[in-house]
C-alpha cells in the first residue's frame, strides 16, 4: 500500500497481517528446533521433543514461553543459528500451580550450552526466585558447546550460582532425559530431586572412553552412569522412571505435595480417608521374635491418607525409607527405618539418604513423621573406614537442626546412639510415642548380657542356663518402652491400630509451632 508524504514522497507501509505471518512463521521454524530429521531421530530413540516434554509436564494451554528468538552468538565457527538455541524457556501451571521450566532441546546441536542458551535458563532462574515458584529444568544434553569454549564453561557456573542460591528458596527438580555428562551434572546434583529415564539417560563425570584411557576399565554408558546405576549405587537420582512420559507424571505427582517456597506451606489436599480410621492389622504386626523382619512401607501405608506414599530413593539404602504422604490433608515427610533390610541399620548411605531428606522437609515446612525401628549403626572396617562416624553424624545434625513439626513413632528397636539420632525427645521430637512393642534401651539383650555378665556365665555350673535366665532378666527389664515412658521420654504408648488418628492430632497441634535457630551465617553439618 502506497502512502504519499506532505506530497513529496510515496513510501510503502507494509500491511500489519504480513507481520504477523512473519511473527507465525518465525515462530513455527522455532518450534521445529533443529529440523524434523532430528526430530525424528529424537523419536526413534524413544525420546519426545523439548516442545512435546513440555506440553505433558504443564496443564493443558498453561505454557508461555520465553525468549524463542534468542540465538547464539558464536563467533570462531559459521555455525546455523536456530531459533531458542537449543533449550525452550517459560512457566505455566501443574495442577493449577505455578513453575518455571527448562528444557533442553537435543535436536539443536545436541542440547549443548552456548552462552545464550546459558541465559535463557538464568533468566527464568531469576524469575522463579522472585516469584517464589518450584523450578523444573528437562536435561538432555552433551553438555558444553564445544564451538563457544569457555563462554560456555562461564555459563555453566552461572547457572550453578543460581542453583546454590535458590537452594532452600524455592523446590528445584531436575529430569535427564538424554546424555548429562562433565561438569554438567553438577547443576542436576544441586538441585533438590533427579529423575531418570531408565535406557535414555546418562550422568557421569566423564564418559566410557575417557574412563578407558584412565583406569583401564571397560564400562558401558549405561552401567557407568545409566538410571538404575545412579538410583541404586551411587544415590545421585532419587527416581526411575519407565519413559519420558512416566517420568513426567511422576514430577507432576511430586509437586503436590510441595510448597511453592520456603515461606508457604504444602497444599492440603482433602481426603475422603477419616481421620480417626484406625487399623486393626497394626495390632499384630510387629512379630513376637525381636530378630523376625517386616515390612516398614506396611507400617506407612496404613496409617497415610488413602496409603499414598510417594517413595524417595527407592532403589538406594534400602534399610531406610523415606517419602512424601499425607495426613488428614496435610503434607508430611516419612522416614523409616526398614526391618525387612539389614534389619534397618543405620549405615553410611542410610544416614546420607535420611539426612538430605530430612533436611529438604525442614527447608520447606513438611513435618517430619519417624517410624524408629532401629538396632544401630552398622559395625566394621567399611563402614568404620569410609566414615560412619562423620556420615551418621550428618543424620544426627539434620534432625537435630529442624524445626518444622516432629512426630516419632518407636514400633520396636530404638538402641543405642540410634535412639538418640532417630528425632529422639531430646533433639527436639515434639511427640514422641512407642508402641507396647518398642524395646528403648542400649543395645538388644544378647549383646548386653556378654558385656554384663561375661565371667559369671563363663564360671556358672550351667553357662546356658545362667545366660538364659540373665538374658530374660535384661529383656524383662529393658526391652520396653515404659523405662523411657517413666522420664518422660515417650510421651505415650499407644496402641498401634490407633496411630493414624494419634498423628493426625498432634499434627493439628503443632498446626502453629514456632521454633528457631540461634542467629549464625549457617551451621557446619559435617559434611
Ligand atoms: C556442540 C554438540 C555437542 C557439544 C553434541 N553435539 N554434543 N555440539 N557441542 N558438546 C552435536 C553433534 O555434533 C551433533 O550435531 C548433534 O549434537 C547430535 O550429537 P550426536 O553425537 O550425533 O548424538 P549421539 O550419537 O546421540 O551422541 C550424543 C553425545 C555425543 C553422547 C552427547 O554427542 C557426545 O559425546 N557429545 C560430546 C559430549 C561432551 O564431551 N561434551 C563436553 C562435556 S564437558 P549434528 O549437526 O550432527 O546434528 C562439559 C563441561 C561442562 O560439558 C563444564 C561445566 C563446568
Amino acid at each position: 500500500m502506497a502512502y504519499s508524504l506532505f506530497g513529496l514522497y510515496t513510501v510503502d507501509v507494509m500491511p500489519d497481517r504480513k507481520k504477523i505471518q512473519q511473527l507465525n512463521e518465525r515462530r513455527e521454524q522455532a518450534h521445529l528446533g533443529g529440523g524434523i530429521k532430528r526430530i525424528e531421530r529424537q523419536h526413534q530413540g524413544g525420546k519426545l521433543t523439548a516442545n512435546e516434554r513440555i506440553n505433558a509436564l504443564l496443564d493443558p494451554g498453561t505454557f508461555v514461553e520465553i525468549d524463542p528468538f534468542v540465538v547464539h552468538r558464536t563467533v570462531d565457527f559459521e555455525l546455523q543459528k536456530f531459533p531458542g538455541d537449543g533449550v525452550i524457556t517459560g512457566y505455566g501451571k501443574i495442577y493449577g500451580r505455578k513453575v518455571y521450566v527448562f528444557a533442553q532441546d537435543f535436536t539443536v546441536y545436541g542440547g549443548s550450552l552456548s552462552e545464550s542458551h546459558a541465559e535463557k535458563i538464568c533468566k527464568v532462574m531469576d524469575l522463579a526466585l522472585k516469584a517464589g515458584v518450584p523450578f523444573i529444568g528437562l536435561n538432555d544434553s552433551g553438555g558444553a558447546r564445544i564451538q563457544e569454549g569457555v563462554v560456555s564453561l562461564g555459563g555453566y557456573a552461572d547457572i550453578f550460582l543460581r542453583n546454590v542460591m535458590v537452594s532452600g528458596v524455592i523446590p528445584q527438580i531436575s529430569a535427564i532425559m538424554g546424555p548429562c555428562a562433565g561438569g554438567a551434572v553438577y547443576s542436576p546434583a544441586i538441585t533438590d530431586f533427579v529423575f531418570m529415564v531408565r535406557g535414555s539417560s546418562t550422568m557421569y563425570v566423564t564418559g566410557p572412553a575417557v574412563v578407558k584411557t584412565v583406569t583401564h576399565e571397560d564400562v558401558s554408558h549405561e552401567d557407568l552412569g545409566g538410571a538404575d546405576v545412579h538410583a541404586s549405587k551411587s544415590g545421585v537420582s532419587h527416581f526411575v522412571a519407565e519413559d519420558d512420559l512416566d517420568c513426567i507424571q511422576q514430577i507432576r505427582t511430586m509437586l503436590t505435595y510441595l510448597p511453592s517456597n520456603n515461606q508457604t506451606k504444602p497444599p492440603m489436599v482433602k481426603t475422603d480417608d477419616p481421620d480417626d480410621r484406625e487399623d486393626p492389622l497394626l495390632d499384630d504386626i510387629v512379630p513376637s521374635d525381636p530378630i523376625h523382619p517386616y515390612d516398614m512401607k506396611d507400617i506407612i501405608h496404613s496409617v497415610v491418607d488413602e496409603r499414598l506414599f510417594f517413595e524417595v530413593h527407592q532403589d538406594f539404602a534400602t534399610n531406610m525409607v523415606v517419602g512424601f504422604a499425607r495426613l488428614g490433608g496435610r503434607s508430611v515427610g516419612v522416614i523409616g527405618n526398614q526391618p525387612a533390610s539389614l534389619a534397618g541399620v543405620l549405615d553410611i548411605n542410610a544416614s546420607i539418604k535420611g539426612a538430605r531428606f530430612v533436611r529438604f522437609c525442614d527447608a520447606f515446612n513438611i513435618p517430619l513423621v519417624t517410624f524408629e525401628d532401629v538396632p544401630g549403626f552398622l559395625p566394621g572396617t567399611d563402614q568404620e573406614w569410609n566414615g560412619i562416624i562423620k556420615n551418621g553424624a550428618k543424620l544426627l545434625y539434620a534432625y537435630a537442626e529442624a524445626t518444622v513439626p516432629k512426630l516419632t513413632v518407636i514400633t520396636r528397636k530404638a538402641y543405642g546412639g540410634a535412639y538418640d539420632v532417630m528425632s529422639s525427645k531430646h533433639i527436639r521430637g515434639d511427640f514422641n510415642v512407642a508402641w507396647p512393642t518398642a524395646e528403648i534401651a542400649v543395645m538388644g539383650a544378647q549383646g548386653a548380657i556378654e558385656i554384663l555378665y561375661r565371667h559369671d556365665i563363663a564360671g556358672a555350673d550351667d553357662p546356658e542356663a545362667m545366660r538364659q535366665q540373665r538374658k530374660d532378666e535384661y529383656t524383662e527389664k529393658f526391652a520396653n518402652p515404659y523405662k523411657a515412658a517413666e522420664r518422660g521420654y515417650v510421651d505415650d504408648v499407644i496402641q498401634p491400630s490407633k496411630t493414624r488418628p494419634y498423628l493426625i492430632r498432634a499434627l493439628e497441634m503443632l498446626e502453629s509451632k514456632r521454633d528457631s535457630n540461634p542467629p549464625k551465617k549457617h551451621g557446619n553439618i559435617p559434611l
